[in-house]
């Protein structure tokens, strides 16, 4: 079965990107992406490349070479469902703000809706693929959905977790550690819908990276991988509490460790918490999913992820408080980035907007300067946490373009993203413009101490003991 027309529901950081490598990879398949939300596809649709909805390096030029030949975006979904062999659900999953597991549980709406509409469009069958991230044991109910309202045609249901990270979407799609695809192994008609998507993946993924397996243990694969990944930064995060107190310094600690083979390198930067529309949401479902089961003990032992990744983004705003003499009423703080991660504009969990909460209610005033994140956007993540009106956030936190001007004037800095950019600045002509002592509190420890302190600054990084 060679799949000519693919349909990608939700434009979103998943949806697009990941649509765009596939409509790059293969120029035989038509991939059509649609949203219900006219603006961003207007964003995806626009001439001016600055203005597409996502900011991921190497995405525009993808977009540049095939859009308009066989990657379009659309807001008709009926129509680009309808004409689709394939069938891509790449919605929201959010953590539930309401009812029965409010908090925790994945908000499965959307999928629904999504499974509800392609059984009432398909006149023809159509192979049906959870890209979204999802609870074990979505896939049946998606099923149920499709047999019980479709049309009398045949789906057949495949999870394909997607394992990109933003800010490096594009190279971890065209160059994936794994590809993972669970379907129905136990039938014909399964096996040909795996092969279908195994041979999509083919155009560039080496075979030996194509994973194959029963769809249950694709959709927990996700998930798990999320929990290690996340466990990884909060058992650095705890480490970095001791160093602090012991005088270690945990960049040492870090190296020291990762080069035991088999412990490894990666995902051992201690930092100011974890962010990301991904982490948090996911360890909570699984916490959810376990309870849901009566294991108790495991629910616990993953919701510490969590309840570590809380305390560390509290303690690096208590630190500024105690340090400033303990209150920074009517001090401004200077807060460079916004963003979860360095090189994308997504703030979705960002350990920022905690920060900036914690210290607004200590009435501070924040001076934002991000180089990819809007002023708007930065206003929405504070009035989504509700603490006060839009008036009063931004009576007292302004966004600023210029980095030398939102640090002027400033009792500290905090450094909240790991930009590249912010190691390049002239610290020299900072330090003369801000009040003294001048502190900086550095949440990614991506700057020199040394170099820091020389020039004058009493300077905080993150695990770093004196
Ligand atoms: P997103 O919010 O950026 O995009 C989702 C899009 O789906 C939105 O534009 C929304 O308007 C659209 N949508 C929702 N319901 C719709 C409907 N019924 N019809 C048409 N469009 C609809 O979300 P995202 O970050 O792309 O994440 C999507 C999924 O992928 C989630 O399950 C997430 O957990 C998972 N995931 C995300 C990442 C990541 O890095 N962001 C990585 C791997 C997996
Ligand atoms: C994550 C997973 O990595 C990816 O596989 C999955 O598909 C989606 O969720 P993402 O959230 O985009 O990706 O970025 P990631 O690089 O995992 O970073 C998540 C958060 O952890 C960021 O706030 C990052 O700054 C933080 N982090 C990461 C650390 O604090 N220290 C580290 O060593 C690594």
């Amino acid at each position: 079965m060679q799949i000519k027309s693919i349909c990608c529901i939700g434009a979103g950081y998943v949806g697009g990107p990941t649509m765009a490598v596939i409509a790059k990879q293969c120029p035989e398949i038509q991939v059509t992406v649609v949203d219900t939300n006219h603006a961003r596809i207007n964003d995806w649709n626009d001439d001016d490349l600055n203005n597409l909805p996502i900011f991921e390096p190497g995405l525009a030029e993808i977009v540049t070479e095939v859009r308009g030949k066989n990657l379009h975006f659309s807001t008709e979904v009926d129509k680009a469902i309808d004409e689709a062999e394939m069938v891509f659900i790449s919605v929201n999953t959010p953590t539930k703000t309401y009812g029965k597991g409010k908090g925790m549980a994945a908000d499965l709406k959307y999928i629904e809706l999504c499974a509800r509409q392609i059984g009432r469009v398909a006149k023809s069958d159509k192979i049906v693929i959870e890209k979204s991230t999802l609870p074990v044991r979505t896939a049946s109910a998606i099923k149920s959905i499709l047999d019980n309202t479709g049309n009398g045609v045949q789906f057949q249901i495949l999870s394909n977790p997607e394992f990109l990270a933003e800010g490096t979407a594009i190279q971890d799609l065209l160059h994936p550690d794994r590809v993972l695809i669970g379907g129905n192994t136990s039938t014909k008609e399964g096996e040909q819908a795996m092969q279908a998507l195994v041979e999509i993946y083919e155009n560039w993924v080496p075979k030996e990276k194509i994973l194959t397996t029963n769809v249950w243990s694709s959709e927990l694969s996700k998930l798990t991988a999320n929990a290690f990944l996340a466990q990884r930064v909060s058992s650095i995060n705890a480490m970095s509490e001791i160093c602090e107190k012991t005088g270690a310094d945990v960049q040492e600690v870090s190296k020291a460790i990762g080069m035991d083979s088999r412990i490894g390198p990666k995902f051992l930067n201690a930092s100011v918490g974890f962010g990301g529309s991904c982490f948090q949401k996911d360890i909570l479902n699984l916490v959810y999913i376990a309870k849901s089961y009566g294991l108790n003990e495991v629910a616990d032992y993953w919701e510490q992820v969590i309840i570590m990744n809380d305390h560390q983004k509290d303690r690096f705003s208590d630190n500024i408080v105690s340090t400033l003499y303990n209150t920074v009423s009517g001090k401004k703080i200077g807060f460079l980035g916004w963003a979860f991660k360095k090189n994308t504009n997504d703030t979705r969990e960002s350990a920022a907007i905690k920060v900036a909460d914690n210290l607004l209610n200590e009435q501070a005033y924040i001076a934002v300067y991000d180089p990819k994140v809007k002023a708007e956007q930065i206003y929405k993540d504070l009035e989504y946490i509700g603490s006060r009106s839009l008036e009063e956030n931004k009576k007292y936190l302004e966004v600023f373009d210029n980095p030398y001007e939102a640090m002027k004037d400033t009792h500290g800095i905090a450094i909240l993203t790991e930009w590249d950019e912010f190691k390049e600045y002239d610290w020299e002509k900072v330090y003369q413009q801000m009040k003294k002592p001048a502190f900086l509190f550095d949440g990614r420890g991506i700057l020199n101490k040394k170099e820091i302190e020389n020039i004058g600054f009493v300077y905080y990084n993150i695990g770093l003991g004196n």
